[in-house]
Formats: C-alpha cells, sequence, structure tokens
C-alpha cells in the first residue's frame, strides 16, 4: 500500500511537471509565432520562414544571437498581441535557456515549410540560376531547399529577408563559411540582384 501511493504520488507530480513544461513551451512558441508566423510560417517579406529549418542551423542561429554576434534589429510582433514591445531577436534569445533553444530548434524542424508567395522577374531568376548553379548550389542543393544540407533554406525564403542578409554578408557583418565567402567575393551587385529573384522562383 505505501508502494502504491509513493507511485500515485510520484506519477501526479511528474504529469504536473511535465504540464508545467508542456504550457511554458507552448507560451514561448506562441510568442514566436507572434513575429514569424503561425506554424513558424511567415506571411512577411522582412520576417524570415523559420519553419523546417534545418535543426542544426537553426540551433547555431539561435546561440549566434545569444552571442550577439549577429546583427539584429527591433521587431514589432505581427500578430496576436501585437501592443507588445517590439524586440530583437538577441532580446528574444537573451530570456531563454540553452536547453529551451535546442528544443526549439528540433520543434520547428518538424513543421513543414511553406515557400513565399511572392512576386518575382523570370528573366532576373533564369540569369539566377546560373550564378546560384555556379558559385552555391554545391553547398545548397536543390535551389537550396534541400534541408539535408544543413546550410539553410534559400530557395522559398522571403525575398526581404534574403536581401538583407545578403547585404550583411558582403558588408562583414554576418559571420559566413571561408568557402561561402570565397563565392560571395565573386558576386556583382547585378549577381546578387539576379539571385534573390532566382530563390524568390521556387515556388
Ligand atoms: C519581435 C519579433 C520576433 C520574435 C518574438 C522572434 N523573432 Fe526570430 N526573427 C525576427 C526577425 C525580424 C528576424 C530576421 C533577422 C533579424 O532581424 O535578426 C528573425 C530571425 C530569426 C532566425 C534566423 C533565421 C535564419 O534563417 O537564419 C531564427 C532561427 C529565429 N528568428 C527564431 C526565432 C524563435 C525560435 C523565436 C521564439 C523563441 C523567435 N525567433 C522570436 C523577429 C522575431
Ligand atoms: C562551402 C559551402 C557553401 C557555399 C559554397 C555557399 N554557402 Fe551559403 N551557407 C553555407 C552554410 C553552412 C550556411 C549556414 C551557416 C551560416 O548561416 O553561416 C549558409 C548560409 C547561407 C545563407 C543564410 C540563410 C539564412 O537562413 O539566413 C545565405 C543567404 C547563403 N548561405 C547564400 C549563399 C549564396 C548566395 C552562395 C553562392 C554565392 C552560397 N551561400 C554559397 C554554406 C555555403
Amino acid at each position: 500500500m505505501k508502494n502504491f501511493y509513493r507511485t500515485a504520488f510520484s506519477l501526479v507530480l511528474g504529469l504536473f511537471a511535465a504540464s508545467a513544461f508542456a504550457q511554458d513551451f507552448d507560451a514561448i512558441v506562441e510568442d514566436c509565432n507572434g513575429c514569424h508566423g503561425d506554424d513558424g510560417v511567415s506571411q512577411w517579406t522582412d520576417m524570415p520562414t523559420i519553419a523546417g529549418m534545418p535543426e542544426f542551423v537553426h540551433a547555431d542561429a539561435l546561440f549566434i544571437y545569444l552571442d550577439e554576434a549577429r546583427p539584429c534589429e527591433k521587431s514589432e510582433y505581427r500578430q496576436g498581441d501585437t501592443s507588445r514591445p517590439a524586440k530583437t531577436m538577441c532580446e528574444v534569445v537573451a530570456e531563454l535557456d540553452e536547453g529551451t533553444l535546442e528544443d526549439l530548434a528540433a520543434y520547428y524542424f518538424e513543421l513543414p515549410f511553406v515557400p513565399a508567395k511572392q512576386d518575382f522577374d523570370p528573366a532576373l531568376a533564369e540569369a539566377g540560376k546560373a550564378v546560384h548553379d555556379n558559385l552555391c548550389e554545391k553547398c545548397h542543393s536543390d535551389a537550396g531547399t534541400n534541408p539535408d544540407d544543413e546550410a539553410g533554406i534559400l530557395g522559398g525564403q522571403w525575398m526581404g529577408y534574403m536581401e538583407r542578409t545578403m547585404a550583411e554578408y558582403l558588408a562583414g557583418e554576418r559571420e559566413q563559411p571561408k568557402q561561402m565567402e570565397e563565392k560571395m567575393n565573386e558576386l556583382s551587385d547585378d549577381d546578387v540582384k539576379a539571385l534573390l529573384h532566382f530563390y524568390a522562383a521556387q515556388q
């Protein structure tokens, strides 16, 4: 009987801990989605979709924000309670512990990436394909849509976000793999523009 009570008690405790955790995690995800969109799929060109992001790349990005080693600008909440004060990604991750950051990366990897429905110029996209195939496809295969590459998703990501990200790399404000930097340095302004239309065309 004593054993029975002990087991029942620890079961109840366990359930309580599990539901408290679930509530916390749900609230955190809700906060992420307030900016990134339902299920991590963005509706706004300056906001990246984070659903389906390779788990390692996602966790790595969050840890880089934790070190404030990547530009992070203040952003307004896009949905839900939009009166919440604007925040940077660096501020967002500073409120969370490292285990939670890893759990978030794993959680969003399970959600389907939805390519952004956006306008693009077909002639520029065609020119961009040549640049991509020559310099980027080696690491960003299938037009930058293959999550197994562990190199982020480029094809179908929003053009506004991609444009800012490319500018940050080219200005040396965001760290990049050495071999990628060599390829980036070969790009003309026209190449960059063409690449943006090529990635936007992957719908
Ligand atoms: C207040 C708005 C806001 C909130 C809340 C927010 N983000 Fe972000 N996030 C952004 C913006 C804007 C960017 C684009 C890059 C930048 O400005 O730093 C971004 C970028 C990212 C990136 C980088 C994407 C890439 O392809 O490299 C990841 C990963 C990310 N956010 C995950 C999260 C997670 C997980 C949460 C919840 C814990 C979250 N974000 C909460 C606004 C937000
Ligand atoms: C040697 C392999 C390699 C090559 C070549 C390469 N990349 Fe990358 N790229 C990566 C890796 C790994 C990441 C993820 C790590 C990071 O964010 O620094 C990445 C990340 C990116 C991102 C950020 C995605 C995001 O979600 O924010 C962009 C944009 C990008 N690459 C564009 C390019 C373009 C354009 C080219 C060709 C001119 C290129 N890369 C060539 C390996 C490569």
